[in-house]
Protein backbone atom coordinates (compact mmCIF):
# COMPACT_ATOMS: atom_id res chain seq x y z
CA UNK A 1 0.00 0.00 0.00
CA UNK A 2 1.90 3.52 -1.09
CA UNK A 3 0.84 6.81 -1.68
CA UNK A 4 3.16 9.70 -2.04
CA UNK A 5 0.20 11.79 0.50
CA UNK A 6 0.13 11.00 4.19
CA UNK A 7 -3.34 9.79 5.88
CA UNK A 8 -4.68 8.93 3.15
CA UNK A 9 -5.41 5.24 4.82
CA UNK A 10 -2.72 3.43 3.30
CA UNK A 11 -2.84 1.51 7.21
CA UNK A 12 -6.44 1.29 6.80
CA UNK A 13 -6.35 -0.45 3.53
CA UNK A 14 -3.38 -2.98 4.88
CA UNK A 15 -5.52 -3.60 8.00
CA UNK A 16 -8.80 -4.37 5.73
CA UNK A 17 -7.13 -6.68 3.40
CA UNK A 18 -5.62 -9.03 6.30
CA UNK A 19 -9.33 -8.77 8.00
CA UNK A 20 -10.51 -9.87 4.82
CA UNK A 21 -7.31 -12.91 4.52
CA UNK A 22 -7.17 -13.67 7.94
CA UNK A 23 -11.13 -14.61 7.57
CA UNK A 24 -10.59 -16.38 4.74
CA UNK A 25 -7.82 -18.32 6.52
CA UNK A 26 -5.01 -17.00 3.76
CA UNK A 27 -1.17 -17.52 5.17
CA UNK A 28 -0.58 -13.90 5.68
CA UNK A 29 2.32 -11.81 6.44
CA UNK A 30 1.96 -8.42 6.71
CA UNK A 31 5.22 -6.02 6.74
CA UNK A 32 5.30 -3.14 8.57
CA UNK A 33 7.42 -0.95 6.57
CA UNK A 34 6.48 2.60 7.94
CA UNK A 35 8.64 3.87 11.03
CA UNK A 36 5.19 5.23 12.28
CA UNK A 37 4.52 1.68 13.50
CA UNK A 38 0.63 1.89 12.64
CA UNK A 39 -0.34 -1.55 11.10
CA UNK A 40 1.83 -3.36 14.16
CA UNK A 41 -0.18 -1.22 16.54
CA UNK A 42 -3.30 -2.09 14.89
CA UNK A 43 -2.62 -6.15 14.36
CA UNK A 44 -1.94 -5.43 17.63
CA UNK A 45 1.47 -7.17 18.12
CA UNK A 46 4.06 -8.03 21.13
CA UNK A 47 6.65 -6.62 20.14
CA UNK A 48 8.87 -7.88 22.91
CA UNK A 49 11.85 -10.33 22.48
CA UNK A 50 11.42 -9.90 19.20
CA UNK A 51 13.88 -7.99 16.41
CA UNK A 52 11.85 -5.63 14.12
CA UNK A 53 11.84 -4.92 10.60
CA UNK A 54 14.87 -1.83 11.02
CA UNK A 55 16.94 -5.39 12.15
CA UNK A 56 16.03 -7.12 9.20
CA UNK A 57 16.99 -4.35 6.64
CA UNK A 58 20.18 -4.41 8.14
CA UNK A 59 20.78 -8.48 7.77
CA UNK A 60 18.13 -9.61 5.52
CA UNK A 61 18.77 -13.35 6.76
CA UNK A 62 16.37 -15.92 7.57
CA UNK A 63 17.80 -16.23 11.44
CA UNK A 64 16.68 -11.89 11.65
CA UNK A 65 13.68 -12.51 9.60
CA UNK A 66 11.84 -15.37 11.61
CA UNK A 67 12.94 -13.29 14.59
CA UNK A 68 11.85 -10.02 13.72
CA UNK A 69 8.20 -11.85 13.02
CA UNK A 70 5.62 -12.17 15.94
CA UNK A 71 1.69 -13.34 15.40
CA UNK A 72 -1.59 -10.84 15.33
CA UNK A 73 -3.19 -10.78 18.26
CA UNK A 74 -5.88 -11.35 15.95
CA UNK A 75 -7.60 -14.71 17.12
CA UNK A 76 -10.50 -16.27 15.94
CA UNK A 77 -11.69 -20.08 16.41
CA UNK A 78 -10.33 -22.30 13.70
CA UNK A 79 -7.86 -19.68 12.25
CA UNK A 80 -4.53 -19.17 12.27
CA UNK A 81 -2.97 -16.24 12.76
CA UNK A 82 -1.59 -13.25 10.90
CA UNK A 83 2.05 -12.86 11.40
CA UNK A 84 4.03 -9.24 11.30
CA UNK A 85 6.93 -8.14 10.69
CA UNK A 86 7.52 -5.57 13.18
CA UNK A 87 7.75 -2.02 12.53
CA UNK A 88 9.80 0.25 13.91
CA UNK A 89 11.14 3.95 14.39
CA UNK A 90 15.00 2.82 13.50
CA UNK A 91 13.41 2.27 10.27
CA UNK A 92 14.14 5.52 9.59
CA UNK A 93 17.23 5.07 9.11
CA UNK A 94 16.98 3.39 5.71
CA UNK A 95 14.71 5.72 4.42
CA UNK A 96 17.79 7.71 2.70
CA UNK A 97 16.52 9.69 -0.73
CA UNK A 98 19.32 7.92 -2.62
CA UNK A 99 19.52 3.87 -2.04
CA UNK A 100 22.15 2.01 -3.74
CA UNK A 101 20.49 -1.04 -5.88
CA UNK A 102 21.75 -2.83 -3.13
CA UNK A 103 19.85 -1.43 0.07
CA UNK A 104 16.87 -1.28 -2.49
CA UNK A 105 17.10 -5.02 -3.01
CA UNK A 106 17.19 -5.75 1.18
CA UNK A 107 13.32 -6.76 1.60
CA UNK A 108 12.88 -8.82 -1.35
CA UNK A 109 16.16 -10.93 -0.17
CA UNK A 110 14.88 -11.04 3.22
CA UNK A 111 11.15 -11.80 2.06
CA UNK A 112 12.59 -14.43 -0.58
CA UNK A 113 13.84 -16.23 2.56
CA UNK A 114 9.88 -16.91 4.35
CA UNK A 115 7.62 -16.37 1.51
CA UNK A 116 6.69 -19.93 0.46
CA UNK A 117 5.50 -19.98 3.58
CA UNK A 118 2.56 -17.61 2.65
CA UNK A 119 -0.01 -17.23 0.17
CA UNK A 120 -0.14 -13.62 0.82
CA UNK A 121 2.02 -10.52 1.80
CA UNK A 122 1.02 -6.96 2.73
CA UNK A 123 3.66 -4.21 3.03
CA UNK A 124 2.30 -1.03 4.25
CA UNK A 125 4.26 1.94 3.33
CA UNK A 126 5.45 5.28 4.78
CA UNK A 127 4.15 8.28 2.68
CA UNK A 128 7.05 9.27 0.66
CA UNK A 129 8.89 8.17 -2.38
CA UNK A 130 12.50 7.47 -0.39
CA UNK A 131 14.37 4.38 0.14
CA UNK A 132 11.72 2.69 1.73
CA UNK A 133 9.10 2.93 -0.45
CA UNK A 134 11.46 1.75 -3.18
CA UNK A 135 12.46 -1.36 -1.31
CA UNK A 136 9.18 -2.18 -0.72
CA UNK A 137 8.26 -1.95 -4.69
CA UNK A 138 11.37 -3.77 -5.53
CA UNK A 139 10.04 -6.71 -3.20
CA UNK A 140 6.64 -7.27 -4.58
CA UNK A 141 4.61 -7.75 -7.94
CA UNK A 142 1.80 -5.29 -7.02
CA UNK A 143 1.34 -1.69 -5.66
CA UNK A 144 -1.68 -0.35 -4.40
CA UNK A 145 -2.05 3.24 -4.42
CA UNK A 146 -4.64 4.50 -1.98
CA UNK A 147 -6.02 8.17 -2.20
CA UNK A 148 -8.41 10.17 -1.29
CA UNK A 149 -11.36 11.95 -3.47
CA UNK A 150 -9.68 15.64 -3.23
CA UNK A 151 -7.56 18.27 -5.03
CA UNK A 152 -4.47 17.22 -4.08
CA UNK A 153 -4.94 13.68 -3.54
CA UNK A 154 -5.02 13.50 -7.42
CA UNK A 155 -2.17 14.86 -8.46
CA UNK A 156 -0.34 12.66 -5.67
CA UNK A 157 -1.69 9.68 -6.79
CA UNK A 158 -0.82 10.65 -10.69
CA UNK A 159 2.65 10.98 -8.88
CA UNK A 160 2.67 7.72 -7.20
CA UNK A 161 1.68 5.88 -10.37
CA UNK A 162 4.32 7.59 -12.78
CA UNK A 163 6.88 6.29 -9.73
CA UNK A 164 5.85 3.28 -9.92
CA UNK A 165 6.00 2.96 -14.07
CA UNK A 166 9.46 4.48 -13.52
CA UNK A 167 10.55 1.98 -11.08
CA UNK A 168 9.01 -1.27 -13.55
CA UNK A 169 11.19 0.14 -16.06
CA UNK A 170 14.24 1.04 -14.05
CA UNK A 171 14.68 -1.70 -11.77
CA UNK A 172 12.01 -4.29 -11.61
CA UNK A 173 10.01 -5.82 -15.09
CA UNK A 174 7.72 -7.14 -12.98
CA UNK A 175 6.33 -5.01 -10.63
CA UNK A 176 2.31 -3.69 -11.38
CA UNK A 177 0.33 -1.14 -10.13
CA UNK A 178 -2.85 -2.83 -8.74
CA UNK A 179 -4.55 0.12 -9.26
CA UNK A 180 -5.95 2.99 -7.38
CA UNK A 181 -7.73 2.54 -4.22
CA UNK A 182 -10.56 5.22 -3.25
CA UNK A 183 -10.66 5.69 0.47
CA UNK A 184 -12.75 8.10 2.81
CA UNK A 185 -15.78 8.78 0.34
CA UNK A 186 -18.74 10.76 1.45
CA UNK A 187 -21.40 10.10 -0.98
CA UNK A 188 -23.39 13.03 -0.21
CA UNK A 189 -20.27 15.41 -1.53
CA UNK A 190 -20.57 16.80 -4.62
CA UNK A 191 -16.57 17.69 -4.39
CA UNK A 192 -16.54 14.04 -3.86
CA UNK A 193 -17.85 13.09 -6.83
CA UNK A 194 -16.47 16.23 -8.50
CA UNK A 195 -13.03 13.89 -8.08
CA UNK A 196 -14.07 10.50 -8.03
CA UNK A 197 -15.09 11.29 -12.05
CA UNK A 198 -11.84 12.92 -12.71
CA UNK A 199 -9.91 10.50 -11.14
CA UNK A 200 -12.19 7.78 -13.33
CA UNK A 201 -11.46 10.25 -16.24
CA UNK A 202 -7.17 9.86 -15.65
CA UNK A 203 -6.65 6.43 -14.79
CA UNK A 204 -9.69 4.52 -16.09
CA UNK A 205 -9.49 0.95 -15.51
CA UNK A 206 -7.21 1.53 -13.31
CA UNK A 207 -9.68 2.60 -10.20
CA UNK A 208 -10.45 -0.07 -8.50
CA UNK A 209 -14.14 -1.10 -7.07
CA UNK A 210 -15.62 -1.06 -4.67
CA UNK A 211 -14.88 2.55 -3.83
CA UNK A 212 -14.30 2.93 0.06
CA UNK A 213 -16.88 4.96 1.91
CA UNK A 214 -15.95 7.21 5.54
CA UNK A 215 -17.08 4.70 8.36
CA UNK A 216 -16.39 5.26 11.71
CA UNK A 217 -16.60 1.61 12.39
CA UNK A 218 -13.06 1.51 10.89
CA UNK A 219 -11.52 3.88 13.50
CA UNK A 220 -13.23 2.32 16.55
CA UNK A 221 -12.19 -1.27 15.08
CA UNK A 222 -8.41 -0.29 14.61
CA UNK A 223 -8.68 1.61 18.38
CA UNK A 224 -9.04 -1.76 19.55
CA UNK A 225 -6.74 -3.98 17.39
CA UNK A 226 -9.44 -5.92 16.17
CA UNK A 227 -10.18 -6.97 12.70
CA UNK A 228 -13.19 -5.27 11.05
CA UNK A 229 -14.15 -8.58 10.03
CA UNK A 230 -15.32 -9.10 13.77
CA UNK A 231 -16.66 -5.65 14.28
CA UNK A 232 -20.20 -5.53 15.38
CA UNK A 233 -22.79 -3.20 13.17
CA UNK A 234 -23.99 -2.68 9.73
CA UNK A 235 -21.48 -0.43 8.51
CA UNK A 236 -18.49 -2.77 9.85
CA UNK A 237 -20.04 -5.38 8.01
CA UNK A 238 -20.40 -3.42 5.03
CA UNK A 239 -16.88 -2.09 5.32
CA UNK A 240 -15.82 -5.50 5.96
CA UNK A 241 -17.16 -6.93 2.37
CA UNK A 242 -15.51 -4.27 1.00
CA UNK A 243 -12.56 -5.47 1.49
CA UNK A 244 -12.87 -8.98 0.88
CA UNK A 245 -14.29 -7.74 -2.90
CA UNK A 246 -10.49 -5.68 -2.99
CA UNK A 247 -8.71 -8.88 -1.74
CA UNK A 248 -10.13 -11.13 -4.91
CA UNK A 249 -9.03 -8.98 -6.97
CA UNK A 250 -5.47 -8.62 -5.40
CA UNK A 251 -5.18 -12.41 -5.08
CA UNK A 252 -6.41 -12.75 -9.20
CA UNK A 253 -3.67 -10.37 -9.53
CA UNK A 254 -1.11 -11.80 -8.10
CA UNK A 255 -2.16 -15.20 -10.30
CA UNK A 256 -1.88 -13.55 -13.33
CA UNK A 257 1.59 -12.39 -12.13
CA UNK A 258 2.17 -15.85 -11.59
CA UNK A 259 1.28 -17.23 -15.29
CA UNK A 260 3.07 -14.23 -16.37
CA UNK A 261 6.59 -15.13 -15.58
N1 LIG B 1 -12.66 4.94 5.27
C1 LIG B 1 -12.39 5.52 6.45
N2 LIG B 1 -13.38 5.88 7.28
C2 LIG B 1 -13.10 6.46 8.47
N3 LIG B 1 -11.87 6.73 8.91
C3 LIG B 1 -10.84 6.39 8.13
C4 LIG B 1 -11.04 5.78 6.86
N4 LIG B 1 -9.82 5.57 6.31
C5 LIG B 1 -8.92 6.03 7.17
N5 LIG B 1 -9.51 6.53 8.27
C6 LIG B 1 -8.85 7.14 9.45
O1 LIG B 1 -8.00 8.17 9.00
C7 LIG B 1 -6.77 8.17 9.71
C8 LIG B 1 -5.63 8.00 8.73
O2 LIG B 1 -5.75 6.74 8.10
P1 LIG B 1 -4.50 5.77 7.92
O3 LIG B 1 -3.68 5.74 9.15
O4 LIG B 1 -5.00 4.48 7.40
O5 LIG B 1 -3.73 6.56 6.77
P2 LIG B 1 -2.26 6.33 6.24
O6 LIG B 1 -2.28 6.65 4.78
O7 LIG B 1 -1.76 5.02 6.63
O8 LIG B 1 -1.47 7.46 7.05
P3 LIG B 1 0.13 7.66 7.13
O9 LIG B 1 0.49 8.34 5.86
O10 LIG B 1 0.33 8.51 8.34
O11 LIG B 1 0.73 6.29 7.26
C9 LIG B 1 -6.87 7.02 10.72
O12 LIG B 1 -7.27 7.55 11.95
C10 LIG B 1 -7.95 6.13 10.15
O13 LIG B 1 -8.66 5.44 11.16
MG1 LIG C 1 -0.02 4.50 7.67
Amino acid sequence: MSSLKGGVGKTTVTLGLASAAFSKGLRTLVVDLDPQSDVSTGLGVDTRNHLNVADVLASPKLKTVRQAIAPSSWTAPGHSPIDVMIGSPSAINFDGPHPSAREIWRLEEALATIESEYDLVLIDCAPSLNALTRTAWAASDRVAVVSEPGLFSVAAADRALRAIEEVRRGLSPRLQPLGLIINRVRAQSLEHQFRIAELRDMFGPLVLAPLLPERTSLQQAQGAARPVHAWPGDAAAEMAHNFDLLLERVMRAGKIGQDAR
